[in-house]
């Protein structure tokens, strides 16, 4: 009997249960404490709870939830705003999830394809990396390369060209005349924190605008502090046509998501040809409307990059003893575990049992993503925790 008898399998979650959580901390029912180094795959950046974000949350709990986009709320505009201006954009169209930010990347890329490039009907290309993740809808999963994510959920939607993370010749190679965009995850975090070569970002911004196709930049999971910079894409100082934004930009407590582009792009969308009913709902604009503002001021944004200078070193002393490889960009690792030692699930559930919350990704790799609100000392323990279970 499993512990969750009328849940759907599609997660196997580590053996604890979660009843309350404050900052970096999660207490389980039984009231053991766990200090939580995944922070909701990068969706919890702020902390569990963070209270300048719950209050903006039951500030509007008691005014208006939701009101559909039948009708305008006076959230909705200032949010996205504020929203446009911390990316240097013009447009916001909110959605909710990451998958669904995606998606809408993906029609307004078409779009613009058809109408302002002039590609014929159907046609649209959308060049894609190897082992990128960008959530779970049919489309999405259809040019993924992860088998396990595709088998048995196709027929899938074509228009997709694969080429390998890292290399831009490949990109300038997969274009032609009917590529409407190029759609990359500036770092790729399911695939276990890949960072690509340096100046790969600034060439394939270079070779899209000379071939004039859009830049769309998956920043769901890298964006909004987590690297140590606002967007992963400002490391190489490259400005994407789109940035995808997702998980942390509903502060832990909703989903919020977006595309934001400059006109030129978004404006290609008319009334009735996109949607959703909670998307830019009031509850979710005053929240994703408190996280800019927290961004805004770069605090956030410098604290990861300390932080991450922090860990990193913690961590490259560990390659040799356990670990083969270590890759850290601001606060935010993957860590390939030696096989010797164990598989990234065995070194979770020992680390769960020892009070730190961990998830594995592709086998040997454990992702490290811990809420910004982290302290120092919080993550020395969580490494010493590591040490422990890797024997040394
Ligand atoms: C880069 C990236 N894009 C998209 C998604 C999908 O987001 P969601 O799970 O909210 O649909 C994720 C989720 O992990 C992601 O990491």
């Amino acid at each position: 009997m499993t512990a969750e008898p009328h849940v759907a399998r599609n997660y196997a979650p580590l053996d604890v249960t979660i009843a309350t959580a404050d900052g970096a901390w999660a207490t389980d029912v039984e009231g053991r404490r766990y200090l939580d180094m995944l922070a909701g795959y990068s969706a919890l950046n702020f902390g569990h709870r963070n209270q300048t974000l719950v209050k903006a949350a039951t500030d509007q709990l008691q005014r208006a939830t939701l009101t559909s986009r039948a009708f305008r709320s006076d959230q909705l505009e200032p949010f996205a705003a504020a929203l446009a201006q911390l990316c240097g954009k013009d447009l916001v169209l909110p959605m909710n999830t990451g998958a669904e930010a995606v998606e809408t990347g993906i029609k307004v890329a078409r779009a613009w394809g058809y109408r302002v490039k002039g590609i014929p009907e159907d046609r649209a290309k959308i060049v894609v990396a190897h082992n990128n993740f960008h959530g779970r809808t049919t489309t999405i999963v259809g040019f993924s390369s992860d088998e396990e994510a595709r088998a048995d959920f196709g027929p899938f939607a074509p228009g997709f060209t694969a080429v390998p993370f890292g290399d831009a010749d490949a990109i300038e190679a997969a274009i032609d005349d009917d590529t409407a965009a190029v759609l990359l995850e500036p770092i790729q975090g399911e695939a276990g924190i890949i960072v690509p070569p340096e100046g790969y970002l600034a060439r394939v911004r270079e070779i899209t605008r000379e071939r004039g196709v859009l830049f769309i930049a998956d920043e769901i999971q890298s964006g909004l502090g987590r690297t140590g910079t606002t967007f992963a894409c400002d490391r190489e100082g490259v400005e994407p046509d789109l940035f995808l934004l997702g998980k942390a930009l509903g502060g832990g407590i909703v989903p919020v998501s977006a595309v934001v582009a400059n006109e030129d792009v978004l404006g290609v969308i008319e009334p009735g040809q996109h949607g959703s009913t909670f998307g830019g709902n009031p509850l979710a604009a005053a929240v994703g409307h408190a996280v800019v503002d927290m961004l805004a001021t770069g605090e956030w944004q410098e604290r990861a990059r300390l932080l991450g200078e922090h860990l990193a070193g913690r961590l490259e002393a560990l390659v040799g003893h356990g670990v083969t490889a270590v890759r850290t960009v601001g606060l935010w690792a993957g860590v390939d575990i030696d096989p010797a030692v164990g598989t990234g699930r065995e070194v979770g559930e020992r680390l769960l049992a020892r009070g730190v919350l961990v998830k594995d990704t592709h086998g040997q790799t454990i992702r490290l993503a811990p809420p910004l609100t982290i302290r120092a000392t919080e993550l020395d323990w969580a490494v010493e925790q590591l040490e422990v279970v890797l024997g040394r």
